[in-house]
């Protein structure tokens, strides 16, 4: 039997296992895909050990997607650029890094969504491991500009020198007074839900701002109920957690799963 699994820390609420077995089913494909609940400081041991017992591939989640970048022999151009592994697979043998994360993204709300990042000026909240995996990807697709906002001045500035060389791409603090008026603003926060006084200042959006969150369920709360609360559109992560895995699936099996709305219906219950 082809075994993959999903390493994190915590992993208990994971919905990778979920998805992929269905996955798996609708294509007719015998595997198995467990959460394993990686410990810390140990991941290369770990996951190491999966692969010498017959593992074919794993998906990483948080705290794990560096370490699984230096853990890969090779990897992809997305990878190396991100500085972030979510999926490792066997190449002729070899550990093989990749990230399906800003794929995902981009296939949600470019495909799914209907809407197109081009041309337009796109506000991220946020400069941590989420923000970076998306980044590039955010570029390639030529906005307008890409801005940063981060608590940590500090940190955003930082995402801003790796990447600058992809787009037009910097910060901008929650006191500036310019008129942005953001076409997309994009939560990759973990505020969540303990934040409730969420607020962005009025020039940063207008009234078809459309509102993405990278989380789903209970995370997404205080980006939420702001969005709400101001009338804007809003949009989980949902989407984009089942593009990424489709594009783990394909690198594994070279076969491309169909999402469906069961299956989008079974993660929504689950929330
Ligand atoms: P992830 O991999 O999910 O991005 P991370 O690397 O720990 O996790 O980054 C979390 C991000 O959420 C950071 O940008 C963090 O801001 P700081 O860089 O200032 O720490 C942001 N964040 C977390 N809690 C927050 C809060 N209560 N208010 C605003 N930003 C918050």
């Amino acid at each position: 039997m082809k075994k993959y699994a999903v390493f994190g820390n915590p992993i208990k609420h994971s919905m990778s296992p979920l998805i992929h077995t269905y996955f798996a089913k609708s294509l007719n494909i015998e595997l198995t895909y467990e959460a394993i609940l990686g410990n810390i400081g140990k991941f290369q041991i770990e996951a190491g050990g999966f692969l010498k017992k017959g593992g074919l591939g794993f998906n990483i989640t948080l705290p794990f997607k560096q370490e699984a970048f230096n853990l890969a022999e090779t990897r992809s151009d997305i990878a190396e650029i991100t500085g972030s592994v979510n999926t490792i697979s066997l190449k002729k043998g070899r550990v093989h890094g990749d990230n399906t994360d800003g794929y995902g993204f981009i296939k949600d709300i470019k495909n799914n969504i209907g809407c197109n990042l081009e041309s337009k000026k796109v506000l991220l909240l946020g400069a941590g491991g989420a923000a970076m995996g998306i980044i590039p990807n955010i570029l390639y697709e030529r906005p307008f500009e890409l801005k940063i906002c981060n608590r940590t001045l500090e940190k955003a500035k930082k995402l801003c020198n790796k990447f600058s060389d992809l787009g037009k791409l910097d910060i901008v603090e929650m006191q500036d007074t310019e008129n942005y008026k953001f076409d997309v603003i994009i939560n990759s926060t973990s505020a969540g839900m303990s934040n409730s006084d969420f607020s962005l200042p009025v020039n940063f959006f207008k009234d078809n701002t459309v509102c993405y969150d990278l989380s789903y369920g209970i995370a997404t709360n205080s980006f939420k109920n702001w969005a709400d609360k101001n009338n804007l559109i809003f949009y989980d992560g949902l989407g984009m957690l089942l593009e990424q895995a489709a594009e783990s699936f394909y690198i594994w099996e070279s076969k491309r799963p169909l999402i469906t709305d069961e299956l989008k219906n079974i993660l929504k219950a689950k929330l």
